[in-house]
């Protein structure tokens, strides 16, 4: 066993959810390597050693693996933000693609499309966060204090780049940069709590992608009449539901975002601000059960309580989290839920978040 401070080398033989390059020691433990490339070899130093694994550090890139590139912005690898700018956009989608098909392995899925790559790899983000010092403008590390000093943000959208290179920017604080909905730039004071937040997703192009995947499936379904949307937020997907159900019930924790949902203004929706993990429905039969969890996923009291009384045709998981997803999904399977079809889609190029979807029902298969 290899403990902390040994140096050994080792080939990156592939990347993992998380976003660390994996490779294989002798004694056959995985050793997982932040800034690595699938291909690598690289000169390492272990830092943690565990009973079936390794954690390193990269000490010298010996000979780079054929998808590494040069990142083209300057604080890569210190401000906390990207991840995989060190490799190539094809490379990423491909990397993606084997993340969620590794989670799922254990689930015989009919259909597995491959990832749908974002059109533009950089300056695709509608919102950031920073910190004002000294009238400079920082990131902050993820889960530190400290603080990195930047110009330019290669994923933010161009128009966000536009405010940080203004002089419209306070000398300090703590504040969030965006382009709203309706294309506006804004520039707002951060809270360390703000009673409304309400969350919104920071690719605007790739969610129309989302939207329409999701819009190809519904309207293939045989039944319209039901749709129980968990997780609702703003109603993001609820307004495409209520385009072909003819009743959406959307439910959601967060009440400025119900505010928004009661807003949409269609008769067929009906807004409900519940606690998933504790809510019971009052109609249990349900044509389309569709929910987009956080992280997290969906708590064990929902399946515990809830889901066991539901009986639904279809189901749609929108997840951005592979493991959490894989997790939730043995629910579905010990319900007699068949798994039709999954979509991945990148919604977050340099990073190695992707998003997925994924289409089970009872019924027989729709195509
Ligand atoms: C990933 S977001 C999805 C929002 C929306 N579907 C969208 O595309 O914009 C998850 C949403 O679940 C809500 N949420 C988190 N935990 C919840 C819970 N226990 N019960 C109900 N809603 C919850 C959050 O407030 C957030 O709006």
């Amino acid at each position: 066993m290899l403990k902390p401070g040994q140096v050994i080398e080792v080939q990156i033989d592939r990347l993992a959810g998380g976003g660390d390059g994996v490779g294989r020691l002798k004694d056959g433990k995985v050793v997982f390597v932040p800034f690595s490339a699938p291909g690598d070899t690289v000169s390492i130093e272990i830092t943690e050693s565990k009973k079936s694994f390794y954690r390193a550090k990269i000490l010298k890139i010996l000979t780079p693996g054929a998808s590494r590139r040069e990142p083209i912005c300057p604080v890569f690898g210190k401000c906390g933000g990207c991840t995989w700018q060190h490799i190539n956009y094809s490379t990423q989608i491909q990397e993606k693609q084997n993340i969620v098909q590794y989670a799922l392995r254990k689930f015989d899925i009919e259909n597995f499309n491959p990832t749908q790559p974002n059109s533009d790899e950089f300056h695709y983000r509608n919102r950031i966060q920073v910190v004002r010092k000294n009238a400079q403008t920082h990131f902050r590390k993820r889960n530190s204090h400290e603080l990195v000093e930047f110009k330019e943000c290669y994923i933010a959208e161009p128009k966000i780049n536009d405010i940080l290179n203004s002089d419209d920017l306070p000398q300090e604080g703590d504040f969030e940069i965006g382009i709203s909905r309706d294309d506006k730039p804004y520039i707002r004071p951060r809270g360390t709590h703000d009673p409304n937040s309400r969350f919104s997703q920071v690719n605007t192009k790739q969610n129309k992608v989302l939207l329409e995947r999701v819009r190809t499936w519904v309207q293939k379904m045989n039944f319209s009449k039901s749709a129980l949307e968990l997780f609702a937020g703003n109603g993001n997907f609820t307004q495409v539901l209520a385009e072909f159900f003819n009743k959406v019930i959307a439910v959601e924790i967060s009440r400025p975002s119900v505010e928004s949902l009661k807003k949409l203004n269609h008769e067929n929706i009906e807004a409900v601000c519940a606690d998933v993990s504790t809510y019971q429905p009052q109609s249990k039969q349900i044509d389309l059960l569709f929910l987009d969890p956080p992280r997290t996923g969906v708590s064990r009291s929902f399946f515990d309580s809830t889901f066991h009384s539901l009986q639904f045709q279809y189901f749609i998981y929108v997840s951005c989290d592979p493991m959490t997803l894989s997790r939730d999904l043995e629910q579905f399977v010990k319900k007699g839920q068949h798994i039709y079809e999954v979509q991945t889609v990148d919604m977050f190029p340099q990073t190695d978040h992707v998003e997925t979807l994924v289409l089970g029902g009872m019924s027989p298969r729709i195509t």
